[in-house]
């Protein structure tokens, strides 16, 4: 009828944002579903700086399922892929069962295109697949008219990325059921309950090789007896602390626990067998760096934590970006890009006292830092109502990139 015919194509494009573990997920109880050993805890990161755009067009007219990643054909036949279209219609047709809305369930039956973009590059290292399977998921879910309890869906894409179902402060929470129904993000807290936190993204140079985290967590779970006890023992602890500290608003309690947490998941690395490296040089010097910053003000005022790569996250109230940046540019000055140096959210200029530089500037190590980009925490996964934006012309193909 004349509704099927209006369904004959339909679009859907969404945005999704990036996560930082400050409680760190690492080891999975159930490879297939995505279940973990322990619970985490993360802030998802604004999208303004950081974010992936995805559409997702179905149409009668298709005859296979297609994927764009950064403008390049993919494997849509991935198995985590699969999996979250697997679950998002099958989502869509439960709800769809009872209904007469024909149109709807003829949608489920077409084929569907889609291209997923990241605003920042892929190169550097910042987690892309929780914001890109959270996007995939939001988008799908959209396509299909599915408003049911979503983390989960995006959970089976890649562990983290169900905490990019939502904004702010989120909790992975790990669950007991074996079938991973409770294995679901919960938000601990909006992002508009601590406006003043910051975040620094210090991009560092050198090479990305490094074992992926799906891989890596496997063979630490077969081989770690830190990581058993950290996720029976210390991780329900420190959940528990993380999350007072962050309905306090308690900076020197949230930044001190996020620190200790991300060298216990490096501990774990190292205490895997053959052991992980993640951290490389560069990543120590940042350490120590902010141990000395600290040191020099006699409290935390700023915390780093590290994922499964060398790039350091590091918050702060907005009251020290000013001057911590300037610390950064000192320590590491920039090889080329002196005016590309720091992006994202404004910094200001800052005028570091003597005894400031002399107690926490150590010798400069010019061009070890690529980059700053300067954030905050954020909102969840976003509709994208301008038809400008869609990724899919019409014919349901890659539009030209501006
Ligand atoms: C170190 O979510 O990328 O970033 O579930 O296998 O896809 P899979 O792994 P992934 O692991 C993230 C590990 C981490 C810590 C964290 O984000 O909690």
């Amino acid at each position: 009828g004349a509704m099927a015919a209006e369904r004959a194509l339909a679009m859907a494009t969404c945005t999704a944002p990036v996560n930082i573990a400050v409680i760190k997920y690492w080891g999975k109880r159930d490879t297939d579903l995505i279940l973990p050993i322990n619970s985490s805890l993360s802030v998802t990161l604004h999208q303004d700086q950081l974010k992936t755009t995805t559409t997702a067009v179905a149409s009668r007219d298709f005859t296979e399922d297609r994927l764009w990643l950064n403008g390049a054909e993919a494997d849509v036949g991935h198995p985590r892929v699969q999996s979250c279209l697997r679950e998002v219609r099958r989502l869509a047709r439960k709800r769809r069962g009872g209904s007469e809305d024909a149109a709807a369930l003829s949608l489920l039956s077409y084929k569907v295109h889609v291209a997923s973009e990241n605003n920042f590059p892929t190169a550097a290292g910042l987690a892309s697949s929780a914001a890109g399977y959270a996007c995939l998921v939001s988008a799908l879910a959209r396509l299909y008219g599915v408003e049911d309890e979503l983390s989960e869906v995006a959970r089976r894409g890649s562990g983290s990325a169900c905490r990019s179902m939502l904004g702010g402060f989120v909790q992975w929470q790990r669950g007991e059921r074996p079938d991973g129904t409770d294995s679901v993000a919960l938000q601990v807290a909006p992002e508009t309950h601590w406006p003043e936190l910051r975040v620094l993204v210090l991009v560092v140079s050198g090479e990305k090789k490094q074992v992926a985290s799906t891989a890596g967590m496997q063979t630490s779970v077969e081989t770690s007896p830190l990581l058993k006890h950290r996720a029976e023992v210390v991780v329900p602890e420190r959940l528990a602390q993380m999350m007072h500290h962050i309905r306090e608003r308690d900076f020197e309690g949230f930044g001190q626990l996020a620190m200790r947490d991300s060298n216990q998941f490096h501990a774990t690395c190292l205490d895997t067998f053959p052991p992980i490296f993640y951290l490389n040089d560069l990543s120590r010097q940042i350490i120590a760096l902010v141990h000395r910053y600290n040191a020099h003000h006699g409290h935390t005022k700023v915390a780093y934590t590290f994922d499964a790569g060398p790039n350091a996250v590091i918050f702060m109230l907005a009251d020290t970006v000013d001057e911590f940046v300037e610390v950064v540019r000192r320590s590491f000055p920039p090889a080329t890009n002196g005016d590309r140096f720091v992006q994202g959210l404004p910094v200001g200029s800052a005028v570091l006292p003597q005894e400031l530089v002399a107690a926490v500037v150590t010798k400069p190590v010019p061009g070890a830092v690529q980059y700053i980009l300067h954030t905050k925490p954020g909102p969840g996964p976003q509709l994208v109502d301008d038809p400008s934006q869609h990724l899919l012309g019409a014919d349901g193909l890659p539009r030209r990139r501006a």
